[in-house]
């Protein structure tokens, strides 16, 4: 039973990337009192497993409106690395050594080769590499390898210290942050939302911002279903410790990847399940990891293992984020679904939520990525 009540001009609802990102942009843009309510630890759910990589180029299958979203988020991550390390003291390690994105057959040399053209035509950035060319610029990448394609812009950084500067950013500048503390309903008042219950007290909010990832089914909304479709798809993850640095650049395969980190671990990902909240690493996962990492570098093998973890991923009915107001329900907004691209999608959601949530300009992205298409999409079907 809630036994006292705070209140607040905005309210974000979880802690991960998105939520402290979009904390952080209204706090710079002097919003007003803003808290942040985190069921557990705040960076400490799918954003603190990520792999940290900025894929705008490796991950995105087609030219279009998730491209744009993705470049021009990418495009921001040198000012926030510049600007976190200022504000927080904390380095965020932004690589920009780029990706390598490796064909092993015919078929995947093909594939390559369209999404090069498709690219450049689109302004970015991308070059074919032979075989041979790939292993002088990465001699540790198998000789399996026939082409490769270089992403010199999708960079890396790591998502765990990005975490932790987002987390001291908002306690240096007097964001009120509840951990260890479930939403467990919303409070709904006619046609607005008007805060918030927990376990030990109500907090009331001019704005609620819903940011928990792949938990936002488990927020009930009374009459106003939100019709997203948010799965959890669990990504499991294993690390690799190498008495030297094995690799300067990502390393990417279809189905698998390899991130080099300044501190000697190699990271390799990442399953991709469909296992419900189920949060840990099987024995399927793992083998399929560490046969990834050896195809992709075969000096891994015989290699231990020096860390293994998992995260579950928000993926949406159309697997692309879901951003704006919740239509029918005054004062609320919703960020959730960047599924595989989180953490690059952050600063770029970051800013665009900001404008909404404050009034200003509206987007483009928010009409393509709002909720709203999924009731128009259920209304048609
Ligand atoms: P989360 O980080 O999961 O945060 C949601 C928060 O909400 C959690 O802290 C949770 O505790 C809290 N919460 C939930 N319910 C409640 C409640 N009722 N009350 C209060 N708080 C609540 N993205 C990239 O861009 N690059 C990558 O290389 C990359 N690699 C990945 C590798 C793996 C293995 C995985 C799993 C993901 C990867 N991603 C990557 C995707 C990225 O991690 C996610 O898209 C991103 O972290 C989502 O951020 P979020 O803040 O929405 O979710
Ligand atoms: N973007 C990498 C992953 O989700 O595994």
């Amino acid at each position: 039973m809630a036994d006292q009540s705070t209140k607040t001009d905005y309210l974000v609802i979880g802690g991960g990337v998105i939520g402290m990102s979009i904390a952080r942009e209204l706090q710079r843009r002097s919003a007003g009192r803003i808290t942040l309510v985190e069921r557990g630890v705040c960076g400490e759910e799918s954003s603190w497993a990520a792999a940290g990589m900025l894929g705008a180029q490796a991950e995105t299958d087609e030219p279009g409106d998730m491209l744009r979203f993705c470049v021009e988020s990418r495009g921001l991550y040198p000012g926030l690395a510049a600007a976190l390390l200022d504000e927080t003291g904390i380095d965020i390690e932004l690589d920009r050594a780029g990706t390598l994105y490796l064909a092993f057959d015919d078929v995947e040399r093909e594939m390559l080769k369209k999404r090069v053209a498709w690219q450049k035509a689109a302004g970015l950035n991308a070059s074919l590499l032979t075989g041979a060319e790939t292993r002088m610029a990465e001699p540790f990448i198998s000789p399996d390898v026939i082409e490769s394609v270089l992403f010199p812009d999708d960079w890396q950084v790591d998502n765990r210290k990005l975490c932790s500067a987002l987390r001291r950013y908002l306690d240096l500048n007097d964001v009120n942050i509840l951990e260890n503390t479930t939403v467990s309903e919303l409070i709904i008042d006619g046609p607005r939302i008007a805060g918030i219950r927990t376990a030990s007290r109500n907090v009331l909010a001019g704005t609620t911002v819903l940011a928990v990832g792949a938990w936002t089914p488990m927020i009930k909304l009374g009459a106003f279903a939100m019709p997203v479709g948010i799965k959890p798809i669990r990504g499991q993850m294993i690390a690799y410790r190498t008495a030297k640095r094995l690799f300067e650049r990502v390393i990417y395969r279809s189905g698998g990847y390899i991130v080099p980190r300044a501190d000697g671990r190699l990271l390799v990902g990442a399953t991709s399940e469909n296992a419900g909240y189920v949060k840990l690493n099987t024995d399927n996962g793992v083998r399929q990891l560490v046969e990834s990492a050896q195809t992709i570098a075969p000096a891994l093998i015989g290699h231990k293992i020096a860390d293994q973890w998992c995260g579950l991923r928000p993926r949406s009915a159309d697997e692309l984020p879901v951003l704006g107001p919740l239509e029918g329900l005054d004062g609320a907004f919703v960020a959730t679904g960047h599924y595989r691209n989180g953490i690059l999608l952050a600063p770029k959601t970051a800013e665009i939520m900001s404008d909404a949530i404050l009034g200003g300009p509206i987007s483009d992205h928010l009409s393509i990525f709002g909720p709203g298409r999924f009731r128009t999409a259920n209304a048609r079907g």
